[in-house]
C-alpha cells in the first residue's frame, strides 16, 4: 500500500501568490498531476494541513477544483492556516466525522495498514492544540483490542526541530498526554507523520517514528541559528511516499520530488557495458 503525504498547500483565493510570491494553485495542480501519473499509483493521497492560506470559502472552492482532478481517494485534516467549518463545508467526504463532532479527528479503515487523522488546529492561532476530547477520541480508537498497525496524521509536529520562528508554534497543549498514549501503543503505531515546518525532517518520538513532511509548494529555510528570521526558499516542492511492507512489518518513506528531473538512466561502466 503507498500513501502520498502532500502538505501545506496555502491556496490563496483567486490564485493569490502566497507572500507575494509562491504560486501555490500551480504547485499543487503540478502535485496532482505528478500523484496520477506515478507507477504504481498511491492507494490514497493525505493531506495534513494549511489546505487554504485564510481558511476561507474561496480559497477551498479553488482547492475543490484543483482536487476534482485527482485519480486517488484522498482525505484531509486542518492545519493552522484553516477553520474547520468551511474546510469541512467544502471536503464532507475527506473530513469524515460525525455532525456532533467539532475536532476532525478519524480513523481511516479498508487499507492493510489503519489511518488516524488527528486535529491539532487552535482556531486563530499559530501554535497546535490537542483538544482533551481528541485525546480521548483518540485513547479509545486506539483501545479497540485490534493489533492492526495505524499511521497517524495530523498538522503541528510535539517536537521542535531547531528552526526558532517554526518552534515557537509546534505542539503545545496536549502533546505530553499524546505521547503517553502513543508509547502505550508504540508496538502498533508505525509512525506519526505531520506537516507545519514545510521540511522533511525525521526523528523517533514516544517510541515511534515522526516524520514531517515538505510542502508541495515553499518550504521554510532552514537556518538553525536561534536568531534566525522567519523566511522561506523556493527548493524543489516534494511529497512524502509511505509504504505500507506488510513482510517487513514495516513503513519506509521515501522523499518524491513533485517537479521531474533530468534521467533516468541506465548504469555503464567504464568501457561503455551495460551494468545490471
Ligand atoms: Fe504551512
Ligand atoms: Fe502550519
Amino acid at each position: 500500500m503507498i500513501i502520498a503525504q502532500l502538505t501545506d498547500l496555502h491556496i490563496g483565493a483567486g490564485r493569490r501568490l502566497a507572500y507575494c510570491k509562491v504560486d501555490t494553485a500551480g504547485a499543487l495542480e503540478k502535485a496532482v498531476e505528478r500523484v496520477n501519473h506515478m507507477v504504481p499509483r498511491p492507494d490514497i493521497v493525505l493531506f495534513s494541513g494549511d489546505i487554504g492560506d485564510l481558511g476561507v470559502d474561496a480559497e477551498y472552492g479553488l482547492v475543490a477544483e484543483i482536487l476534482s482532478a485527482l485519480e486517488v481517494p484522498y482525505f484531509m485534516v486542518p492545519g493552522n492556516h484553516d477553520q474547520r467549518m468551511p474546510m469541512r463545508k467544502a471536503f464532507p467526504a475527506a473530513t469524515p466525522i460525525g455532525s456532533d463532532q467539532t475536532y476532525v479527528n478519524y480513523v481511516i479503515e479498508g487499507y492493510p495498514i489503519r489511518l488516524i487523522g488527528i486535529d491539532t488546529l487552535d482556531e486563530g492561532r499559530p501554535e497546535g492544540k490537542l483538544a482533551p476530547e481528541t485525546l480521548d477520541w483518540l485513547e479509545k480508537a486506539l483501545s479497540d483490542g485490534s493489533e492492526k498497525p495505524c499511521l497517524l496524521f495530523m498538522h503541528h509536529p510535539p517536537i521542535t526541530v531547531g528552526i526558532t520562528h517554526m518552534d515557537v508554534q509546534n505542539l503545545g497543549d496536549g502533546a505530553a498526554r499524546l505521547a503517553r498514549i502513543v508509547e502505550a501503543h508504540k508496538d502498533r503505531i508505525k509512525a506519526i507523520t505531520c506537516g507545519h515546518v514545510h521540511r522533511p525532517i525525521h526523528t523517533v518520538w514516544a517510541g515511534v517514528p515522526l516524520i514531517i513532511g515538505p510542502s508541495v509548494a515553499h518550504q521554510v529555510a532552514l537556518d538553525l541559528d536561534p536568531a534566525g528570521p522567519s523566511a522561506f526558499v523556493m527548493e524543489p516542492p516534494a511529497m512524502h511516499l509511505h509504504v505500507w511492507d506488510p513482510a517487513q512489518g514495516c513503513l519506509l518513506t521515501h522523499l518524491a520530488y513533485i517537479e521531474r528531473y533530468d534521467g533516468p538512466y541506465p548504469f555503464f561502466d567504464a568501457n561503455g557495458k551495460l551494468i545490471v
